[in-house]
């Protein structure tokens, strides 16, 4: 992969050293230029709102099939969101709920999953269940397994942990579930662009991402899968104007059509670059050489996965002796290393995002500030 090349195309990337990806990933100028054609068309004023209106239309029309191609699922199954939370509220307000109907949410969901099952509770006198992460994916299916009970309706789960980086076994756990009669909801932010993804032989039920981080889309992007048979089941937020028979029914306004230029940019982009597998060795490489390097720095520990099957190319870690809100604000300051502290790893740590476009400089970088952060915190 020309990585030299595609950095060239990221006007982001000359800021600072960038390990942020899943918080914000670096948009191709390929991608910008969409979205900007699509703001200067609307703020032209040169068609009228009628026009205007159909021109959206068609331009959001043309995604759901494109998304799909990308992630192994079929047209109809996809709804064009703004964000995870709005799918995660697409489906668990759309879904019949009885008090002490049971969701399990792991131990390591972002805030927005988290708040979304709490307020379920809260509403309507859902029970939330956690099952620990853990490295080892025979362990979490172990907990799953003995955490589920007659009343579990759903798994509320992320395919990809925001903190520490774990994948789940996504495929064995939907197995697990449909075997019980238990529908499936994903947060696919910290999963997709990462690595390929079929939505089909994954068998879950509903995913639900933004596309603003591994996807280097613009913000507001994002979509929500409904299996074609789960579409029975999940009751649209609103009654829909023109029922068309496809995960179209679940949105609940307007997409906006310039943003989702850009999301058709950045697919074209990842594809025009090798796709998701290339894209997935050239990160999982780099990640794997960072987190032998990181070994070998005395008072640093790796604290995300060291095992081939739930690891990816976020790697977190944690120096002896300090905060990782300290080491955080100590790399953007000295160094200038965008990255952010971890808050639910025990020790706290650091967020490194290692993507495709990662240079070898930037690792360089990194590591040679860690050690010193490393060498300074054992002096103390
Ligand atoms: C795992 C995970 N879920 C959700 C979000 C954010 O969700 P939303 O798209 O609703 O802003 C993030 C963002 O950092 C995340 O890492």
């Amino acid at each position: 992969m020309d990585v030299a090349g595609i950095r060239d195309q990221m006007p982001g990337l000359k800021y600072g050293v960038y390990f942020n990806t899943g918080g914000i990933g670096q948009s191709p100028a390929s991608v910008n230029k969409a979205m900007a054609e699509g703001y200067q068309q609307m703020l032209s004023g040169s068609v009228s709102a009628t026009d205007w209106y159909t021109a959206m239309e068609e331009a959001a029309s043309e995604m759901p099939a494109k998304i799909a191609g990308f992630f192994g699922a079929d047209a109809g199954e996809i709804a064009l969101t703004m964000s995870t939370g709005e799918g995660y509220g697409m489906v668990l307000g759309g879904l019949r709920w009885q008090p002490g109907d049971e969701v399990i949410i792991t131990s390591e969901e972002h805030p927005v999953p988290l708040q979304a099952a709490q307020g379920l509770a809260d509403r309507e006198g859902a029970v939330v269940k956690v099952v620990e992460i853990d490295q080892d994916k025979d362990l979490v299916l172990e907990r799953l397994e003995q955490t589920i009970t007659p009343r579990t309706r759903l798994f509320c789960f992320s395919h990809v942990t925001t903190d520490t980086g774990t994948r789940l076994p996504a495929r064995e756990i939907c197995a697990l579930a449909r075997a019980r009669g238990i529908l499936t909801l994903w947060d696919g932010c910290q999963a997709v662009g990462q690595f390929p993804i079929d939505l089909h032989d994954m068998g879950c039920d509903f995913y639900a991402t933004n596309c603003y981080k591994w996807m280097l889309s613009p913000m507001g992007t994002g979509f929500l899968y409904v299996r074609k048979d789960a579409q029975q089941v999940l009751k649209p937020l609103r009654r829909p104007h023109d029922p068309d028979g496809t995960a179209r029914q679940y949105e609940t306004g307007t997409p906006a059509s310039a943003l989702y230029q850009g999301l058709g940019a950045s697919l074209d982009f990842m594809a025009g670059i090798g796709g998701p597998q290339a894209i997935a060795e050239e990160a999982s490489r780099k990640a794997e050489s960072l987190r032998a390097r990181f070994d070998a720095i005395p008072g640093v520990l790796v604290v995300s996965s060291r095992r081939a099957d739930t690891q990816t190319g976020i790697v977190a870690f944690a120096i002896e002796g300090m905060e990782g809100r300290e080491v955080s604000e100590a790399l953007i300051e000295r160094w200038q290393i965008t990255q952010r502290a971890t808050y639910m790893t025990d020790p706290t740590g650091v967020r490194i995002s290692v993507a495709f476009y990662t240079s070898d400089a930037e690792l360089d970088t990194l590591v040679e500030a860690v050690t010193t952060l490393a060498d300074e915190a054992r002096q103390r």
